[in-house]
């Protein structure tokens, strides 16, 4: 069983190749947690779980999603993170929470992808996305390949780990990592989107308004996708633009716009 949690699409496409790959099926985290379902499964297979890497950490929710859930059927379970370009020591302490929980860590496996951090970093244009998500796709079959024989993905360290995925992800998480600071301008026509789609169910629509609840993930889905731009983080969007993953045809497709 492959679960993925997704804010831009970039973990789903990932989710959806591996499930190919192995002939599995996928589970959307966003649904689980948006419908508040009970965090229980079954796969016979082992679990893959597929998300993006936040501050060098899994996104909140998914490391609560670890810690809590019931997993039934398999023990096994292998992490495949998508990011701008590292996940830092994130693979240490998904190894300290399964320790507790008696499922068998099997490893994690880093995919770079187009980086959807817009707080930071200038968002690239179609043709730079449909690149950088072409050159995944070897990495996600050498992946699936790896899980299909059995075998463990390699350990995940990397230096500066304990720096990143410790220290400043807590700064990050204390500082940053909230809707706090989201603001809706008037272009918003109150069209729902950003509600139907975060994946923690952190946004409401009332009486045409979108209003933000406290359990924010920082996902970005909400800005990236909102179809007039009327969301933003401290103008962020504005200056850097917008991502969302191009449709799994056009990745596969090789003629180029
Ligand atoms: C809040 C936030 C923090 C991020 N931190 C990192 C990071 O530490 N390292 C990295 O390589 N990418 C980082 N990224 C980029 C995402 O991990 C990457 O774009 C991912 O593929 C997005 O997946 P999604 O489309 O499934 O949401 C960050 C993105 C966000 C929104």
């Amino acid at each position: 069983m492959i679960l993925y949690f997704t804010g831009t699409g970039n973990s789903r496409f990932a989710a959806r190749r591996l499930a190919q790959r192995l002939g599995d099926q996928t589970v959307s985290l966003g649904q689980v947690f948006r419908n508040k379902q009970p965090l229980q499964f079954h796969s016979a297979s082992p679990f893959v779980v597929v998300c993006p890497i936040y501050a060098w950490r899994l996104p909140k929710p998914v490391e609560e999603l670890l810690a809590q859930g019931e997993f039934s059927g398999s023990r096994q379970l292998y992490l495949v993170v998508t990011m701008g370009a590292s996940y830092g020591g994130a693979g240490s302490y998904i190894q300290k929470i399964l320790a507790k929980t008696g499922m068998e860590y099997r490893g994690m496996a880093g995919v770079v992808m187009p980086d959807n951090f817009l707080v930071s970093f200038s968002m690239p244009d179609q043709n730079q996305a449909l690149s950088i998500l072409r050159q995944a796709l070897p990495r996600l079959d050498q992946i699936a390949q790896t899980i299909a024989a059995g075998d463990a993905l390699p350990p995940s360290s990397s230096k500066g780990g304990w720096l990143l995925s410790g220290l400043v992800n807590w700064g990050f998480s204390h500082f940053m990592m909230s809707s706090k600071a989201f603001t809706v301008s008037d272009a918003c026509v109150g069209c729902g989107k950003c509600a139907a789609e975060c994946p923690v169910g952190n946004i409401a629509l009332t009486g045409g308004k979108v209003r933000f609840s406290n359990h924010c993930s920082f996902c970005l889905g909400c800005i990236h996708r909102c179809p007039v731009h009327a969301i933003d983080y401290k103008g962020k969007g504005k200056k850097h633009g917008y991502y969302l993953c191009p449709p799994e045809e056009k990745i596969l497709s090789q003629a180029e716009d």
